[in-house]
């Protein structure tokens, strides 16, 4: 008889954002026809930029020609991409090289895949409260979870301690869900941490172009002795639309090996395995976004979706809720009001103000009594949702 991976029972019973989903799915299916004001799961609500629609408009029309079709990608990624993206970080002063590049579908599928290149018997740390991915793709496998509490006491920057001791240590800056973002010295000192303990820091770089304090770090690979101990998932979704479209980069470092064994040189063989690359047409959307053009029509994009983190969080400010993030990430990570519980909170702001966000417990057990709110939402609906939390005083 066959054994199904047993984990699985150990999983919640569905996932956040899904369980959110179907909460939300059944509150329309009694409220027909009602709107919601969405600022749950991070989903952008602007178009791609212009200089993406007219790349992808082009790519789409070379796969019309013979001369200029594409069939099988390169596993690894298109070279004219890798090599962009690589000139990214290089003119932001980190010297990583093309082929250290690994082109993806995505942040999220990447975070998943990433872990064939670990044995199970690898624990891993998650500062918590998390997105909520990176425990069940653990759980999983059947890895041992390290759990290491985050709280406003520490600004949810936890240092490095005994306690976080693991084999792969798991940092999102700036974090999902709290938008809090570790300077320098903090990221310095879990890249020496890590270094000390022959760990592997897993980076989760998908909200990096938020950040707009120049003396914050955008790439773990800005600190020194980095490109010994950490692996850097970045993706498009957030920065420039891509949740739909799907695409991401990993950064891997060569110098990157433990017992002998080169991570670079084991994902380009696990890549040539599993994956027939991702598709032309999207990789060359996703160029464009590198160009100057491409650069200058993002940024407008992300200065937009910050105005809504400041109408969000003049609201909070009126009502005297505490809160942080919203300055450098795309998240406000709330205190719930009345000492709510974060379900609560959730059902209350569902059923009375029609906003859905995203409940703290959802991120962790530590994440209780909090509450998340992303700011990708349309403008309109964010100036309604302030107004409805102001009406609520
Ligand atoms: C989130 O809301 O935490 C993210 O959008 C989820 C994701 O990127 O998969």
């Amino acid at each position: 008889m066959i054994t199904p991976n047993m984990h699985y029972a150990d999983l919640k019973e569905s996932y956040l954002f899904y369980h959110i989903a179907q909460k939300t799915k059944a509150y329309l299916e009694e409220n027909p026809g009602t709107h919601l004001y969405r600022m749950g799961i991070g989903d952008v609500s602007l178009p791609l930029c212009d200089a993406a629609i007219t790349a992808l408009h082009g790519a789409v029309d070379d796969q019309a020609v013979k001369e200029r079709f594409h069939g099988y990608m390169p596993e690894c990624g298109m070279p004219s991409l890798r090599h962009t993206i690589a000139e990214h970080y290089r003119d932001r002063g980190v010297a990583i090289t093309d082929e250290e590049v690994f082109v993806s579908s995505g942040a999220s599928d990447e975070l998943g895949d990433i872990l064939d290149l670990f044995d199970r018997s690898c624990s891993a740390l998650v500062i918590e409260p998390a997105y909520p991915a990176y425990v069940d793709a653990n759980i999983m496998a059947g890895r041992k979870i390290v759990h290491l509490p985050a709280s406003r006491d520490n600004g949810f920057l936890p240092a490095p301690c005994e306690e976080a001791k693991a084999d792969l240590l798991y940092i999102c800056s700036p974090n999902n869900p709290t938008g809090a973002v570790f300077n320098r010295e903090q990221l310095q000192a879990w890249v020496d941490f890590a270094k000390e303990n022959g760990s592997v820091i897993l980076f989760d770089a998908a909200y990096e172009a938020f950040v707009e304090d120049e003396s914050l770090p955008h790439s773990i690979f800005e600190m020194k002795g980095a490109k010994e101990c950490a692996i850097e998932i970045c993706s498009l979704s957030k920065t420039a639309g891509f949740t739909g479209t799907r695409l991401g980069y990993t950064v891997i470092p060569e110098a990157l090996e433990r017992n002998g064994m080169h991570f670079h040189d084991m994902w380009v063989r696990n890549r040539t395995t599993k994956t027939n690359g991702v598709s032309y047409i999207i990789q060359k959307g996703g160029e464009a976004i590198f160009t100057p053009e491409g650069q200058r029509q993002i940024k407008a994009n992300i200065r937009f979706y910050k105005g809504n983190a400041r109408i969000l969080m003049e609201a909070l400010d009126e009502l005297g809720i505490w809160y942080c993030g919203g300055k450098n990430a795309p998240y406000i990570w709330m205190e719930c009001p009345d000492g709510m519980d974060s379900w609560a909170y959730f059902d209350h702001l569902l059923h009375n103000m029609q906003i859905v966000g995203t409940p703290g417990e959802g991120f962790g057990a530590c994440g209780e009594g909090y509450f998340r709110l992303s700011t990708f939402g349309s403008r309109e609906d964010t100036i309604v949702a302030a107004k409805r939390l102001l009406e609520s005083k």
